[in-house]
């Protein structure tokens, strides 16, 4: 792990409330899965090339129309306000100082509209398929109205899973509804008493839903939580624009191959088809130049961006991004690559 966001996790830990760190760190069942997922990275050996002109390393990333000043992005993830008082206004403010990619979660504690405001520029916007299609599809709509220009839709959890101490939804964690419930509240049909089951995931999601994602917004639909390469085609087949390899962290089937052991066989697949984005035990510059070496357009983090942000905010959230993005810029330089277009697969070795 980059030394600089070791510091920023033991200072988010003193500051965030035990519940929280617990719901934020776990992950499901054994744990397997979560505990694998950083040193399956660090499993792969790096094949540099020489004698190649790096005087200039560029990491900008073009995707879906947008530009970014990095590939290295922040990964759609619940609840900011439990750990820093302006929530996703802080995180988006930090990652447009970054020029990083930024997808904004379903279970946002800030208003949709607002942290579009911060981000300032192109991001995007996760899609959990809740029981109340009604309230998935208005906000689906809020955000492509306030400038998100893909959809991420959540393909791995059907059901939440299993965490020790760690709630499905909100209800435990020192979080009032009002920040809850901030962008579902407004669409809840008249009467209703148990909101919190309207706005659960669905367990019947299907292949189908990626033309239903797709027919609210017109937008390019990107599919989180693959981790086989025919189960990518299956997607693309039924119209994703992007695949997401992701595990969830390791909170949903605990057991699941790391994504880092996944990605080879979803490239493979898919080929030049589409742009794979990739999530998961991402903890520095070396775990990202692999993934972007087997054929990652973009790399997501998760916890790394929430214990920034806990311990620092915005500036926090910007700092670890940039930190991370140095490396990746020095390691790039060093193994003969001058942009991400010079990476392939033949820059790694093993697993
Ligand atoms: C506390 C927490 C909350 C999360 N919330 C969401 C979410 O709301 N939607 C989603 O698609 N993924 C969510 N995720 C999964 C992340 O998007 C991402 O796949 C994962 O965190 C990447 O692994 P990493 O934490 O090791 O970087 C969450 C992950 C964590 C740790």
């Amino acid at each position: 792990m980059h030394e600089q966001l070791q510091r920023l996790r033991d200072d988010a830990e003193r500051v965030v409330d035990p519940d929280m760190w617990s719901y934020l760190n776990r992950g499901s069942g054994d744990q397997r899965t979560v505990t694998e997922a950083h040193d399956a990275w660090d499993r792969y050996r790096l094949r540099p090339r020489v004698l190649r002109d790096v005087s200039h390393v560029s990491t900008e990333l073009p995707l879906f129309g947008g530009v970014w000043r990095t590939p290295i992005g922040i990964a759609p993830t619940a609840f900011h306000a439990v750990l820093h008082p302006e929530g996703e206004v802080a995180t988006a403010t930090g990652a447009a100082a970054a020029g990083a990619p930024m997808v904004l979660s379903s279970r946002s504690t800030r208003r949709i509209e607002d942290v579009a405001a911060a981000v300032d520029g192109p991001w995007w916007f996760q899609v959990y398929l809740m029981r109340e299609r009604a309230i998935t599809a208005a906000l689906i709509e809020r955000a492509a109205a306030a400038g998100a220009t893909a959809m991420v839709l959540t393909a791995d959890t059907p059901y939440v899973g299993h965490r020790a101490r760690t709630p499905a939804l909100a209800r435990p964690l020192p979080l009032g509804d009002d920040q809850a419930l901030i962008n579902v509240r407004d669409h809840f049909p008249e009467g209703v008493e148990d909101y919190w089951e309207l706005i659960d995931q669905r367990a019947d999601l299907s292949l189908g839903d990626i033309a239903w994602v797709a027919d609210v917004c017109e937008l390019p639909v990107i599919v989180k939580g693959v981790l086989r390469g025919d189960e990518a085609l299956a997607c693309i087949d039924a119209g994703a624009d992007a695949i997401w390899v992701s595990n969830h962290g390791g909170r949903q089937l605990d057991r699941a191959i790391s994504t880092a052991a996944a990605l080879p066989d979803v490239v493979t697949a898919v080929g030049d088809s589409v742009p794979v984005i990739v999530d998961g035990g991402v903890r520095d510059g070396f775990d990202a130049l692999t993934a972007l070496a087997l054929g990652a357009s973009a790399v997501m983090l998760g916890r790394p961006v929430m214990w920034a942000l806990a311990a620092e905010g915005a500036d926090g959230v910007a700092g670890i991004l940039d930190e991370l993005t140095g490396e990746l810029r020095h390691a790039m330089g060093l193994a003969g690559a001058a942009c991400l277009g010079d990476l392939d697969p033949s820059l790694v070795s093993g697993r």
